[in-house]
């Protein structure tokens, strides 16, 4: 089910046409369904049921204050990585308590900050974060609650850029070691060690690599209660994936079932920090033809979005479904959708077939996770709409930027005399 659908021969967001969000407020825009945010939401909530534990929404796929708020009403808790998306969950409304703060170079200043408002646990990644919170915590006289990141050097079998619990990333700690840095956390009277977690990798197809991180990180939960250490909580991060082309993930059901199996008679509480299995496909990018171009070698259809709208496919060469909003009235062919930026690697996607003619409006399905997110300004370009569908409502989620916020805080200098 999609609340992305053809109804009276154009595409919809639950119950408005696309059509009718580009009049409104024009292209490019992120269209964005409330009710498939939460309908994963609440995939993951029921999946859990009765076990405890808290359903981390991963900020970074999606940090658009009106989809926190949308989790936050639901109870979700926030997986962040900065403080920048700590303040985001706050004026979402979001619980600090259920916040986990994961990362590998959080400053003291928002040590500082997670400290103060209360986040459930600190994700630590390195012996040097763990000193520095040590440090953070004593000042303010309070006891910081550590959970270290283990890397259990598992393959996700993901693309290379997205795939991190290998031995050769820079996150997390190597498992072998986490033993005697969690002897560390238990001399220190400002650190209290309350879970162990690991983050493997995204976009993943196949729940065997998260079992065998499981494993794993239950082995260290066995050997640290050896050494009087209980923890309270395993937080398996997220990485779960969704159906872009032909791919067919495990039901987030399937997943935590299996997951629970594993921790029955067990004291533990669940943790999971999903990002795009909850927002990829309640997103679209939304934006117009500019111009058809015909070259000898390519048929190019210029658009109004661009690799600063969405930097995936440059980046990853990620595919994402590019759909016509009202199907062309011309003949069908091979086109490459590109952005007005100056580089050749400046496509939403290639040899796409379709029915093409100037003005249209074509929408880039799946873009609600790592869309947005990664926009820049690139090329002096500003920054698109987003608008927040909820049944026959918009929302206007975040406006288009103006001139004046692309040059904000920048000044000219004086001439030379
Ligand atoms: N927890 C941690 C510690 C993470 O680093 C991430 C994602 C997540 C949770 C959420 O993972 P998810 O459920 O979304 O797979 N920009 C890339 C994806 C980068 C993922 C980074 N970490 C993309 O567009 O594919």
């Amino acid at each position: 089910m999609s609340e992305f659908h053809y109804q009276q021969g154009s595409l919809w967001a639950e119950n408005v046409s696309l059509e009718q969000i580009a009049e409104q407020f024009g292209t490019p825009t992120y269209v964005y369904s409330r009710a498939h945010f939460e309908r994963q939401y609440q995939s993951y909530a029921e999946a859990l049921g009765e076990h405890p534990g808290l359903i981390c929404y991963a900020v970074k796929a999606n940090s658009n204050l009106g989809i926190l708020s949308v989790l936050a009403q639901l109870g979700a808790g926030f997986d962040i990585v900065s403080e920048g998306e700590l303040e985001r969950v706050l004026m979402a409304g979001g619980d600090p308590a259920k916040v986990v703060f994961s990362g590998v170079g959080k400053t003291a200043h928002e040590m500082r900050r997670a400290l103060q408002v209360g986040v459930h646990c600190f994700n630590v990644e390195s012996e040097a974060e763990l000193e520095r919170l040590d440090a953070v915590a004593g000042e303010l006289g309070v006891v910081a609650p550590v959970s270290l990141r283990v890397n259990p050097d598992v393959d996700a079998k993901t693309h290379p850029y997205i795939s991190t619990g290998l031995k050769e990333n820079k996150f997390g700690i190597a498992i072998d070691q986490a033993r005697a840095v969690y002897r560390k956390v238990a001399a220190s009277a400002n650190l209290n060690a309350v879970g162990v977690d690991c983050h493997i990798g995204s976009q993943l197809t196949d729940i065997s690599p998260f079992l065998d991180a499981l494993d794993r990180l239950l082995a260290l939960v066995d050997e640290l209660a050896e050494d009087g250490t209980q923890l309270k909580h395993l937080d398996l991060g997220g990485g779960l994936g969704v159906r872009y082309r032909g791919e067919e993930p495990p039901q987030v059901s399937d997943y935590l079932g299996a997951v629970k199996q594993k921790l029955a008679g067990r004291n533990l509480a669940l943790v999971m920090e999903p990002g795009r299995s909850i927002s990829a496909n309640g997103g679209a990018l939304l934006t117009r033809v500019e111009f058809l171009k015909r070259t000898e070698e390519h048929n190019f259809a210029i658009v109004d979005a661009a690799m600063n709208d969405n930097l995936r496919p440059a980046l990853y060469q990620a595919w994402q479904d590019i759909v016509a909003v009202t199907p062309g009235s011309g003949e069908t062919e091979t086109w490459d959708i590109v952005g007005p930026v100056c580089e050749t690697g400046d496509f939403l996607g290639k040899h796409r077939p379709l029915a093409l003619e100037q003005g249209q409006l074509l929408a880039m399905l799946s873009a609600g996770a790592y869309g947005f997110t990664m926009s820049s300004n690139y090329n002096s370009r500003t920054r698109a709409a987003e608008v927040l569908v909820d049944g026959d409502k918009t929302y206007l989620v975040r406006a288009r930027e103006a001139l004046a916020d692309l040059v904000r805080g920048e000044s000219t200098v004086p001439a030379k005399n």
